[in-house]
């Protein structure tokens, strides 16, 4: 028998792929949710509650556990009133503070958190290609956001902890997330590129990202690592991929961004927003992806 893991996030959509990946290798795999309805006991798979808001944690879920794959938060694809963009934040930065706490008041043997993070910490450009290295973060929503998550792993590393933060692209996956947003309209003849279309959206398909967690956890990497293909494109191309595969023509023009915000608000950002993304220091680290381009990864995913 492999080893124990301990996974939060464990019910969405990166969270479901891991665990399959996680039993599949022959780890044991404990899982926290804020849901009590999703907690089963089964021998390798067991549930436990948590809810980091209201600082509650069943602390039997630390038991022989060295390794914690966070990927917790509540999701950004909601309409961003001020309600939910503490929520967006909080569930966030207090459940990286609520395992701290755990491990450090309960003296466990936690070696390694390896937590999600994402490509959003890095400010609109059309121009820049983001490595982990850039400084000069600016002060909107989602940069704030991640720059807290990701400071909420230093305590860690004061304990003797290793962290690694995977700053994750747009998850490319058939039935979740971002990849069904986008086909529906293609499919039914109205879709169109969003506001310029020249915007960079650096994707990763389910399964590379999955990989690259096995691949973290097994070769112990520490650090901040871009977690997105080698190849991002500019939405227009995305969209026109996605047609082509689908047999769609795109006959309507690009949506323009005014449209976008009074349908999306301010979260219009995760739609609008140019992030041209290096994978650069991962591939150097010895991971290699399976979809290095879009086109064969869109191929996979909607066939
Ligand atoms: N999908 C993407 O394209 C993408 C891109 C960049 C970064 N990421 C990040 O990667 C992580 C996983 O993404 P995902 O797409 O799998 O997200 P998801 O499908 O929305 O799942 C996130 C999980 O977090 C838990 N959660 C929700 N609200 C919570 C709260 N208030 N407190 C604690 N836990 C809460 C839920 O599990 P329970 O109901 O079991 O508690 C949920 O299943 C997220 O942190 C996300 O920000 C995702």
């Amino acid at each position: 028998m492999g080893h124990k893991l301990l996974i939060t996030g464990a019910t969405g959509l990166v969270g479901k792929a891991l665990v399959k990946q996680c039993l599949a290798d022959g780890y044991t795999v404990h899982y926290l949710t804020t849901c009590k309805s999703k907690i089963v006991s089964q021998v390798n798979y067991k549930g436990f509650y948590w809810n980091p808001q209201e600082n509650k944690i069943d602390i039997a879920c630390f038991e022989g556990v060295e390794v914690i794959l966070n990927l917790a938060g509540s999701s950004i694809a909601q309409r961003w009133t001020n309600a939910a963009k503490a929520s967006i934040l909080s569930s966030r930065t207090e459940a990286l503070a609520l395992l701290y706490s755990s491990i450090e008041t309960h003296k466990l043997s936690v070696k390694h958190v390896i937590s999600a993070s994402a490509i959003g910490i890095y400010p609109d450009s059309k121009t820049r290609y983001y490595e982990e290295k850039f400084q000069g973060i600016d002060s909107s929503f989602l940069r704030t956001v991640v720059k807290s998550w990701e400071g909420r792993l230093k305590p860690f590393q004061s304990i003797g902890v290793k962290t690694t933060a995977l700053r994750i692209g747009i998850v490319l996956d058939a039935h979740e997330g971002a990849l069904p947003k986008i086909i529906g309209p293609i499919k039914h003849y109205f879709g169109a590129a969003l506001g310029s279309g020249d915007q960079w959206q650096s994707w990763i398909h389910i399964d590379d990202l999955v990989h690259l967690f096995m691949f973290v956890l097994e070769s112990k990497l520490e650090g901040i690592y871009n977690a997105v293909a080698p190849n991002p494109v500019q939405q227009i191309e995305l969209t026109k991929l996605i047609a082509k595969i689908l047999q769609r023509p795109l006959v309507l023009p690009n949506i323009p961004e005014f449209a976008l915000r009074l349908m999306l608000g301010e979260m219009r950002a995760i739609a609008l927003e140019s992030q041209r993304v290096c994978a650069s220091k991962i591939q150097d680290a010895g991971f290699k992806f399976n979809y290095l381009e879009l086109e064969p990864a869109l191929e996979d995913l909607i066939a």
